[in-house]
């Protein structure tokens, strides 16, 4: 369940009335509405100017909130979406492509809306034959984008969990036929995944997951991309407030590269490094809003 912290922060961003839209948008297949393009360039330019108006920090509070299971499609696909569009930004990219890349964070799990929700909602690990049927989603958002969405779009859907090694699914391409959207989506898709918590594991805290990207947890991603993505992430963190274990509050001075799980926090004139005994337990949200 959310906190009343994450419900007043959703709502200040709007981001509570935007994953609603996006439930519209992919749940009624019999309306104009379903996958259109306008509305879908449309929320898409609403996420953008998001992303240039807020701290990704606020966005990312947002993104890290604990989610109820029946909505946690439309949730998400707009956390990738955002991470999409923030990633863009930190490759420099011009406008027309970080959109491009927010539409595709938009889209890329649609054909999820075709496997039965008793698979996509199972509240526990999918068997091997559920597996197999999960496995087809990219397959049918590639499909369902068809002769709606440009090439770029299309084949991040459906290769979006696609691994550099050749190891991934459905095509098992690997190396350069893996286009740099289905790339950026792949590490936006893991970290909305590693942070967001469901019912057969809990959530993990935002540094604990870029520890994991650092180490390597997650084959067959673009290295380069990723060491990119953990460096950024770093510096939004750094001299953010933090409500620590023993709820007092302290201030983010430094993110080891190997160990973001222990900052270097501050509080008052002493500095010191957080430790298993005394670490952080999130952001302080109002904190947030003095610069957004
Ligand atoms: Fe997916």
């Amino acid at each position: 369940m959310q906190d009343t912290r994450h419900v007043d922060i959703e709502q200040r961003t709007n981001y509570q009335r935007l994953h609603q839209d996006i439930g519209t948008f992919f749940h009624n297949p019999d309306t104009e509405s379903w996958l259109s393009r306008e509305q879908m360039g449309a929320l898409c330019q609403e996420i953008s100017d998001k992303i240039t108006a807020l701290d990704p920090v606020t966005i990312l509070e947002c993104i890290n909130a604990p989610r109820q299971m029946d909505e946690g499609l439309q949730r998400h696909s707009l956390n990738v979406a955002f991470l999409n569009g923030i990633q863009a930004g930190w490759l420099e990219l011009d406008r027309s492509r970080v959109k491009k890349f927010i539409l595709a964070g938009l889209l890329h799990d649609v054909g999820k809306t075709m496997i039965p929700e008793e698979i996509v909602n199972a509240p526990r690990r999918l068997t091997t034959q559920e597996m197999d049927v999960m496995r087809m989603h990219p397959v049918y958002s590639d499909g369902l984008l068809r002769d709606k969405f440009d090439d770029e779009i299309r084949s991040a859907a459906r290769h979006h969990h696609e691994k550099l090694n050749g190891k991934g699914y459905p095509d098992g391409i690997a190396e350069k036929d893996i286009g740099l959207c289905a790339r950026v989506t792949a590490i936006s898709d893991i970290y909305d995944a590693m942070v967001s918590a469901r019912s057969y594991k809990s959530s993990r805290l935002p540094l604990h997951v870029l520890n994991m990207f650092y180490a390597g947890a997650f084959e067959g991603l673009d290295r380069k991309l990723v060491l990119s993505f953990v460096k950024n992430m770093r510096l939004k963190y750094t001299d953010r407030q933090v409500v620590m274990s023993d709820g007092t509050r302290a201030a983010i001075r430094y993110i080891p590269v190997n160990d973001a799980v222990h900052p270097i926090v501050q509080q008052g004139a002493d500095i010191r490094q957080t430790d298993e005994e005394w670490y952080c337990r999130g952001m302080a949200v109002e904190a947030l809003f003095m610069d957004s």
